[in-house]
């Protein structure tokens, strides 16, 4: 017992799980006027912004994904990133091998695995050529291209230098109706960590709808005030994803007994005030936000390490903390068009048939995962979360 944070490791940083037991939404199934509902049946949701990796880390996280999720949208910042149509479609072929070897071994059921869609990006670089986008688009195989400044996150350093190289790209990406998905900060060290979402709306946002108005975009995992109300009373096809962690946490949560780095994701979270906005965004009910888990996995010794990787791994219970933010908020009534309705209209597509079981049920997340050679820590892992997934006539509740 001589590890300073024994004690505190097993307590969730201030302003967490913490607002559990407050009455939830009245008119769920199920439940009686004044009471939270014990089970909630949803359409099966879809993830519109994920992070697989390659390799043996996709083998480690593809099932977490493919059992809860219809479709995701997967990011292509890869080591080298996914920048041509014929690297994303070895990729996706890479993802459905590993979601067979993963049926294989009897980690995943065979209806998630038959049903999974892998939804393929590309990833922005100063040299995207128009036909290229064109060559995506014409293919069926991307779905979506991923902005990333140069330096701004993760694998980023191929990202975009200056706006004004990617426009041929982007005036293709207008004509043919394919979203850009945006990492919405500036790289600029000048900018102080917490101001790159604020200064990218002013930057890179505001210049970008101008020039082309017609864009769909995504403002991916957005978590500030300023974003939440840009994306809000911007005219044109514009939504924003939001991950779990930052409607569950702010900043106070990466400090909490000690430096926590499996609270450190990018953008980094931001004060409760922000929090306060976007959880009031997500539960409104506006079709312009909706769910991205934004799930990141690195090696817990990566994330436990004098720089820390950012991302949070959340794909094996994000539905379950998206649940708990809803039920905070007494909106549990509102998490169905959130997570798996929402997202598919923006993107056009048919929204999933299947449905699947949320029940009320208290487990405990996994305070370490298999990763491959390694082990990844879950965000919140050991805590006890009070819904539980469960995909309808595969595996029942115990
Ligand atoms: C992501 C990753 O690890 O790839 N990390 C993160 O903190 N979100 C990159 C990203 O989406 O910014
Ligand atoms: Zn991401």
């Amino acid at each position: 017992m001589n590890d300073p944070h024994a004690r505190s490791r097993s307590l969730p940083p201030e302003g967490a799980l913490s607002g559990f037991g407050r009455p939830g939404a009245t008119e769920m199934n199920e439940s009686a006027p004044g009471e939270s509902p014990t089970r909630l049946s949803i359409t099966l949701p879809d993830d519109w912004h994920l992070h697989l990796r390659d390799g043996e880390a996709l083998r480690a996280v593809v099932a977490a994904s493919a059992t809860a999720f219809g479709r995701a949208i997967v990011m292509p910042n890869l080591r080298p990133p996914v920048v041509t149509v014929a690297q994303a479609l070895a990729y996706r072929t890479r993802i459905e091998a590993a979601l067979a070897d993963a049926l294989s071994q009897g980690e995943l059921a065979a209806e998630a695995a038959a049903s999974f869609r892998p939804l393929m990006t590309l990833y922005l670089t100063d040299r995207t050529s128009p036909e290229e986008i064109r060559h995506g688009v014409e293919s069926g195989a991307v779905s979506a291209v991923k902005l990333y400044p140069a330096g701004a996150t993760t694998n980023s350093d191929a990202g975009v230098t200056d706006m004004r190289r990617v426009a041929p790209a982007l005036a293709a990406m207008e004509r043919h109706g394919l979203p850009l998905l945006v990492h919405g900060e500036v790289a600029d060290p000048a900018v102080d960590v917490f101001d790159r979402e604020r200064v990218f709306i002013e930057r890179v946002m505001t210049p970008l709808r101008r020039d082309f108005p017609a864009l769909r975009v995504v403002f991916e995992h957005v978590t500030t005030a300023e974003a939440v109300q840009y994306v809000r009373d911007v005219d044109g096809p514009v939504a924003a994803t939001m991950t779990p962690q930052h409607l569950l946490y702010n900043r106070n949560a990466i400090f909490t007994g000690g430096l926590r780095p499996h609270w450190y994701c990018l953008p980094v979270l931001k004060r409760e005030r922000h929090r306060l906005a976007l959880v009031e965004a997500a539960t409104s009910g506006d079709p312009r936000f909706f769910l991205g888990t934004d799930s990141a996995p690195h090696a817990a010794r990566l994330k436990e390490h004098a720089a820390a990787c950012a991302g949070c791994y959340t794909a094996p219970h994000a539905i379950e903390l998206y649940a708990t933010v809803f039920e905070m908020q007494g909106r549990l009534d509102r998490l169905e068009a959130f997570a798996s309705f929402h997202g598919a209209d923006f993107y056009g597509l048919p929204r999933n048939q299947e449905r699947v079981e949320l029940v009320r049920e208290n487990w405990t997340v996994p305070e370490s995962l298999p990763f491959g050679a390694d082990s990844i820590v879950p965000l919140a892992g050991g805590e006890v979360l009070r819904w539980r997934l469960y995909r309808t006539g595969r595996r029942q509740p115990e």
